[in-house]
């Protein structure tokens, strides 16, 4: 048993299922709903514009839309047909809205509440305009510009990821028939897993970026530090990078292994420096593989 490549696996198996746990959130009204990607907090749509006397128009069109008797809600979006939140998974959008305070009625947590999620498509994209305008009373639709959403397409990173998963997948496969010594698969495993962290790198890259610039975009209107999603995303690069690593070791190892050595053995041939280990390791390469996967 060689135990590298035993360690790898169960490195490898972490990243897949700390991949699998983002890929699932925003399975209706799951627990974690709190490691989405993007939250976009619509809770004070329409306050500036029913408290504003220089719109008196849209100010009386909110407070129609008011049942009577409420004057001073905490959140107008409820009358207004929309949610205070809406949040972006990997193949999911979901909604809802902020728990009003126990201490102070006239304040919102920031815990959800009444979560309802809609599956997309891969590699959807969102527009928060187009949500708030399909949701809002027809009366009040021109306050679905102003959250000055734009476009977020899923894609780029989605696909990234997707792949990033399936060479992660291959390489959580073949590892374990490394366990008895197999120099050859040893390589396969290391390009996969390098491929593997690689995508990952780039999908965590990029939907990082677009958070940040949703921020900047949006300021109060995303709800900050999306640490659940960052953290998930970049531990699984993290893992992969780890699998990789280990496995490039595992195959330096066993390339130097020569044909009467032990297989389990971690150690450096003693006639050779580490420096000449790499030339003559080549040149024993061919002849040696052959021998061995035939064994
Ligand atoms: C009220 O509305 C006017 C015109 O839309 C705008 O210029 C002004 O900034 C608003 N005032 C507040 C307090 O939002
Ligand atoms: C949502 O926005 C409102 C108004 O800007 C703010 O008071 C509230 O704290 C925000 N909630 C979250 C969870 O960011
Ligand atoms: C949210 O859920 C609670 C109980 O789960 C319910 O009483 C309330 O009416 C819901 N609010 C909305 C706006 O659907
Ligand atoms: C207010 O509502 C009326 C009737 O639905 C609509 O014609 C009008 O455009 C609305 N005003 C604004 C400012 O949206």
């Amino acid at each position: 048993m060689r135990y590298i490549p035993f360690v790898a696996w169960f490195v490898c198996l972490a990243a897949l299922i700390l991949c699998l746990v983002s890929f699932n959130a925003g399975i209706d009204g799951d627990a974690i709903e709190n490691c989405a990607v993007l939250t976009f907090n619509t809770s004070s749509l329409g306050v500036n514009e029913y408290y504003n006397s220089s719109t008196p128009e849209l100010s009386e069109n909110i407070s129609s839309l008011l049942p009577p008797g409420v004057t001073h809600p905490v959140s107008l979006t409820h009358y207004l047909g929309v949610k205070d939140w809406y949040s972006m998974h990997y193949v999911r959008t979901c909604s809802g809205f902020f728990a009003v305070s126990s201490s102070n009625p006239s304040l919102l947590t920031t815990k959800k509440i009444n979560i309802t999620c809609t599956t997309q498509s891969a590699g959807y994209t969102f527009i928060l305009n187009d949500v708030l305008r399909k949701g809002l009373n027809p009366s009040v639709q021109v306050l679905a510009t102003d959250i000055p959403g734009s476009r977020y397409n899923t894609r780029p990173w989605y696909s990234m990821w997707q792949v990033g998963q399936v060479t992660g997948i291959s390489a959580w496969i073949a590892i374990p028939f490394t366990w008895a010594g197999t120099r050859r698969l040893n390589g396969y495993c290391v390009l996969w897993s390098f491929l593997s962290y690689m995508f990952f790198n780039i999908n965590a890259g990029l939907v990082t970026r677009q958070i940040f610039s949703a921020r900047s975009q949006l300021g109060t209107s995303v709800v900050p530090y999306p640490l659940g999603f960052l953290g998930l995303t970049w531990s699984t690069c993290v893992a992969m990078f780890i699998v990789f690593v280990s496995m490039l070791m595992e195959w330096h190892f066993q390339l130097w292994t020569f044909k009467d050595d032990k297989i389990t053995l971690y150690r450096k041939p003693k006639y050779c420096s580490w420096h000449l280990m790499n030339l003559f390791s080549k040149l024993k390469e061919v002849h040696e593989t052959q021998t061995r996967d035939k064994e």
